[in-house]
């Protein structure tokens, strides 16, 4: 598949590229340092109209198309990783459901405030016991009169306490498996709806990740997003796009820490000439930038065939693993061509080095990404 990118998609490409070189560079290494969440600059992303990229203008959106938010969240994370996630949970995971099973009322309570960026969204959908096995979820919610009462425990939720709307997964007829499975849009300050404390994670530091704890949380029943039993598949399709946001996140990561390593490899002079020109390291750039281009295809068709509403699970899949996997050797290659003085806190390529490594991990580890890849190739194999 062919694309090319239109001219509004670059002006946004540039208008998102001069806000985080100007407004989030030169506070990245205190945000990673701090573990601080960039609250003031996220208000910024609304003025920007960036929380509601592809959603409709009549629910609070931009009304642009996927590949202008994959954009968005590669432009963000070329110069913190952290960022460019509380963008991605926010818009593919805390507001794609509502707009997608959502119903006109829960559309207009719920997606216009996230859309147009007055609130922040978040995905609850792991557990301590269901992580790759997404369909362990083992929260439960039971119906009692007009309200479902949740009990149970999501841990490493993006956005967590920055967040103010949840879709939140939890098991209305445990014996059903993932077809017992529902959706709840769930707010923050409901009762009994509290946060662990925030992780100290290796990378992304920036965006605020913590469990979600649900002790009889009661939450009124027109809150059931789709139908009892629908919750599986909902969150199934919600990170086939997610993955995109994941794969725009390591190609911006990657993209970030080449760009570093190229200046560098230029200037740096060593026997006598600069490292660039040095055959071991010039094939290394030569070996990033190619990688980063195929990424960067499949990222940006993946999300082409998401906008087309063509099948894209498969390919969001692959966009992620391979993205994710090219993101890690990227950063590699970039610490090893800075040498000494890329293994020092405070150099860009350290933090992108660590903020490469989680997406490997989230929103399907990579294994998991191949199990997708290959059920599509060959069909789902007997358990
Ligand atoms: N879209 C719609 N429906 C889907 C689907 C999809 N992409 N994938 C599966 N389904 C449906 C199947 O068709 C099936 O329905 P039927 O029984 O009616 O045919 C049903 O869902 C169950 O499917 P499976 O039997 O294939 O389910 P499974 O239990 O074998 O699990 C899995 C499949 C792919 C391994 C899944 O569990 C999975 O994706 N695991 C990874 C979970 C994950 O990505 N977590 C990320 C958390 S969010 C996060 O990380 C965000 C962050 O921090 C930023």
């Amino acid at each position: 598949m062919l694309f090319t990118t239109t001219k509004q998609q670059e002006e946004l490409r540039k208008q998102v590229r001069t806000f985080a070189e100007t407004e989030i560079k030169p506070i990245a290494f205190m945000l990673d340092k701090e573990n601080q969440f960039p609250s003031e600059q996220i208000a910024e992303f609304a003025d920007m109209g960036l929380m509601g990229i592809p959603y409709p203008k009549e629910y609070g959106g931009a009304g642009l198309d996927v590949l202008s938010y994959a954009i968005a969240v590669e432009e963000l994370s070329r110069v913190d990783g952290g960022t460019g996630v509380i963008l991605s949970a926010h818009v593919s995971l805390g507001s794609y459901p509502i707009f997608a099973f959502g119903n006109e009322e829960q559309k207009k309570k719920y997606l216009v405030p996230l859309a147009k960026g007055e609130k922040i969204g978040a995905f609850g959908l792991t557990e301590p016991n269901a992580g790759s096995d997404a369909g362990g979820t083992e929260t439960t919610a039971v119906l009692e009169g007009d309200h479902y009462v949740l009990n149970g425990n999501k841990i490493f939720i993006t956005n967590a306490d920055k967040a103010d709307i949840y879709v939140v997964f939890a098991s209305t007829n445990p014996e059903l498996g993932t077809k017992g499975i529902s959706a709840f849009i769930v707010e923050k300050g409901m009762g009994g709806f509290t946060f662990g404390d925030h992780y100290d994670k290796m990378g992304i530091r920036s965006s605020s990740t913590a469990e979600l704890i649900f002790n009889d949380v009661r939450v009124p029943k027109e809150n059931l997003l789709g139908k009892e039993g629908e919750g599986f598949k909902i969150a199934m399709s919600t990170l086939d796009g997610g993955r995109i946001g994941i794969a725009a996140q390591a190609l911006g990561i990657a993209q970030g820490a080449y760009e570093n390593a190229l200046a560098y490899a230029k200037e740096r002079e060593q026997f006598g000439k600069p490292i660039a020109q040095q055959q071991g390291i010039a094939f290394k750039l030569a070996d990033m930038a190619t990688k980063l281009r195929c990424a960067r295809m499949l990222v940006y068709s993946a999300a082409e065939l998401k906008e087309q509403h063509e099948p894209y699970g498969m390919e969001s899949a692959m966009a992620k693993l391979y993205a994710s996997d090219i993101a890690l050797e990227v950063c590699n290659d970039a610490l090893q061509i800075f040498g000494g003085s890329g293994y020092l806190k405070g150099m860009d390529v350290e933090r992108a080095y660590r903020d490469a490594k989680i997406t490997t991990i989230y929103e399907g580890t990579n294994e998991i990404q191949r199990v997708v890849i290959a059920s599509h190739l060959i069909g789902k194999q007997p358990k």
